[in-house]
Formats: structure tokens, C-alpha cells, sequence
């Protein structure tokens, strides 16, 4: 672009995302009215449960339409605060907790509040792909730590400290993971907490999948290493309110307060009504675990089902134990994943996300959260093309 709007070094850092090709294509095809199944999604196909969008429609009406304070109401960081004690053993008091517009924004603040330009961040890979893109906005440099199918993407402890150098600043984990569904084990943990102590590092742990767990032991690392840990978690997988936007962070009272004042002159508050909506799902734990436990068990019955088909099909796929995305390695398809993609889209309608964006090579990531009816078409229409 020329003229008077040059785009900023900062914009013109951010990479192209190697997807859009084949999500525009979807689009495309969608369009010309070809029946795409759609396995690329990252959000519940549930809908919100109702006691909370009640909430929501109480908030509405009695006037709580207003700006709040920036970190969110008193009432939601005390639930919040709550919630961590409760289910994950961690102590933020309401005033280390800030609630955010969503858990992306609450990664956002945590990256800009923290690292400096030439700080080295160290993220497992395959990695969702905003960690590296918001990590190297900052002028940080994100650093891969890479993880194999052959031990379902867990993390190697001794991997990640080989990368330690002087510069390196922060650790990024997500567990479960996207794209992965890898749950790292207690001891993994533990140990990736020694590796946080021994350097002085930070560790940013996204938990936004915490209850999308199936056989494995959800664990917050900042049980480990509370001294060290900043943690992310939000309502849009856990409660299926991926619209409302409404993510929080706990960890010390310092970098909370950067958090916020980065917020304060940013977004502001996050919506009021979307905070109210929140606070029921945390407060009405009984309605609330119900529709967790709803949730959980379909996406265990889909996994399983995917996991098996894939697997039948020749596209290996480990199992993983959380989230609700699996890995397949489409290699018998094509060895470049966005070409497999590409296949996948154009000769089985089927769209699926190449793992070329997070460091995934030879596999793409499907979706799970949708009907068992799709699962069983996509396996269908995914057969038909390897023939
Ligand atoms: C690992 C991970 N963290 C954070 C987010 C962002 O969540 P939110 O929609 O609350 O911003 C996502 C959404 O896809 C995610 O997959």
C-alpha cells in the first residue's frame, strides 16, 4: 500500500496465515451451494446453557448496561477467585484476578505487560497459532519446542530446557491442547515447573480446555510453581460461550495491574452483560456441572468414534485426551498438508485446517465438536477419497 496509508511495521510483521486459502475456498464452494462439512470450527457447537443467557437477560433489564471497572465487576473476580480455589488448588485473591474480553485478549495483555523486544518465549509445538503471532507482535521472539505423534504431543521436559538461553523469558503451555488434545501428565508438569525455578522464567498456562478432559488428570501447573505462574482460563469452551467473550487471568497483583492498565487504555471493561452471563455459570455450579458433564461426555463419544475411523481409514491419529480436536496425518493423501487440504476439500467436501500454521507438518487438524451424524459422513466422504 502506498500513499498516506503505510501499513505500520507492527501489521506488516503479522504472517499471512497459510489456512485462509483453503477457508476461503470453503467459503467459496459453500457459495456455489456444495455441502461443505465443516470440521475446521474452534468453538462448542452447544448452545450457551440457559441459566446463563437468563442471566444475561436479568443483567439487560434491570439496567447493568454500563461501563464496569476495568478489571470486571467485584462480583465476577470474587466467583472467579473462588473458582480457582475451588477446582484448580490456586490462590488469586479477587484483586490478582481480571476479567478480559475473552481468553485471547487476556493472553494479549499478559504478552505486552511481560516480555520485551529480543526476550525468547519458549511454546510446544504444534501450538496454537496465535501464541507465536501475539508473542512476536511484542518483538519477542517466539522459540518452537517441537513434540511427535509417536508420544501424543507430550511435552519433553529436557527439550525445553535445551532451549533455555540468557534471553529466554517465558514458558507458554496449553493443556489440554490446541490442536493437539494433549493433557500433560502431573509429572510433566512438575518438572516444567523445576525448569521455570531453575531459570527464573514465567510461565503462561492457557487452561481454557481445562474441563474437555477425558482419561486423563486435568492439573493447573501453577500448583508447582505458584511463584511463576500467570493463569488463563475463560468461559468460551467450558460454558459454550465463545460469542459473549469474556476470558480472565490470575496471577501476581503486579502484573495483573500492568495487565490492566494496558486494558484501561485499550478495550476497557469487558461487556457488562457478557460479565453478569459469566457469573452465573460460576455461581450456579449445579446447573452449570450438568451441562459440563453433558458436554464432556458427547465430545468423549465423538473423539472416539473419530479417533477409530481415522485410524481405519489409514490417516493415522493418536488418541487425545482433551480438547476437541484431533491430529490426523494425512501423508497417504497427499505429503504436503495444505495439498491433503486441499483434497480433502475439493474431493470429499470436507474442510479441515492444515497443520502448516502450527507447526504441524503432514497433518491436519479436524474438529470434533459437531454432530455424530457429520462424524460419521466426514469418515464416509474421507474414505471415499483414499479410495
Ligand atoms: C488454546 C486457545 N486459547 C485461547 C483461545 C481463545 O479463546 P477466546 O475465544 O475466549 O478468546 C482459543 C480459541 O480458539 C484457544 O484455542
Amino acid at each position: 500500500m502506498s500513499g498516506p496509508f503505510l501499513l505500520s511495521e507492527r501489521a506488516l510483521s503479522l504472517k499471512p496465515s497459510a489456512t485462509v486459502a483453503v477457508t476461503s475456498r470453503a467459503l467459496e464452494l459453500r457459495r456455489q451451494g456444495v455441502d461443505v462439512i465443516s470440521m475446521s470450527v474452534g468453538e462448542p457447537d452447544f448452545d450457551t446453557p440457559d441459566h446463563v443467557k437468563a442471566a444475561a437477560i436479568a443483567a439487560i433489564e434491570s439496567g447493568k448496561t454500563k461501563y464496569t471497572a476495568v478489571n470486571g465487576i467485584p462480583e465476577l473476580r470474587e466467583a472467579i477467585s473462588a473458582k480457582f480455589a475451588r477446582e484448580n488448588g490456586l490462590e488469586y485473591a479477587p484483586d490478582c484476578v481480571t476479567v478480559t474480553s475473552g481468553g485471547k485478549q487476556a493472553l494479549f495483555n499478559a504478552f505486552f505487560a511481560l516480555l520485551n523486544p529480543g526476550d525468547e518465549v519458549l511454546i510446544p509445538a504444534p501450538y496454537w497459532v496465535s501464541y507465536p503471532e501475539m508473542v512476536a507482535l511484542t518483538g519477542a521472539v517466539p522459540v518452537a519446542v517441537p513434540t511427535s505423534p509417536e508420544s501424543g504431543f507430550l511435552l519433553d521436559p529436557d527439550e525445553l530446557e535445551a532451549r533455555v538461553t540468557p534471553r529466554t523469558r517465558m514458558i507458554v503451555l496449553n493443556s489440554p491442547g490446541n490442536p493437539t488434545g494433549a493433557v500433560f501428565p502431573p509429572e510433566v508438569l512438575r518438572a516444567v515447573a523445576a525448569v521455570a525455578q531453575r531459570h527464573d522464567l514465567v510461565i503462561v498456562t492457557d487452561e481454557m480446555y481445562e474441563h474437555l478432559v477425558y482419561d486423563a488428570e486435568q492439573v493447573s501447573i501453577g500448583l508447582y510453581a505458584p511463584e511463576h505462574t500467570l493463569t488463563i482460563n475463560g468461559a468460551s469452551k467450558a460454558y459454550a460461550m465463545t460469542g459473549w467473550r469474556i476470558g480472565y487471568a490470575g496471577g501476581p497483583k503486579g502484573v495483573i495491574a500492568a495487565m490492566n492498565a494496558l486494558q484501561s487504555q485499550s478495550t476497557s471493561n469487558a461487556s457488562s452483560v457478557s460479565q453478569y452471563a459469566t457469573l452465573a455459570a460460576l455461581s450456579d455450579q449445579a446447573h452449570t456441572a450438568a451441562f459440563v458433564d453433558m458436554a464432556r461426555a458427547a465430545y468423549r463419544e465423538r473423539r472416539d468414534r473419530i479417533v477409530s475411523g481415522l485410524n481405519g481409514l489409514g490417516l493415522r491419529t493418536p488418541t487425545p485426551q482433551g480438547a476437541f480436536y484431533v491430529m490426523a496425518d494425512t501423508t497417504p493423501i497427499h505429503p504436503g498438508e495444505l495439498e491433503a487440504a486441499r483434497r480433502i476439500l475439493d474431493d470429499a467436501r470436507v474442510a479441515v485446517v492444515p497443520g502448516t500454521d502450527f507447526a504441524a507438518p503432514g497433518q491436519v487438524r479436524l474438529s470434533y465438536a459437531t454432530s455424530m451424524a457429520n462424524i460419521e459422513e466426514v469418515l464416509r466422504r474421507i474414505g471415499g477419497l483414499l479410495g
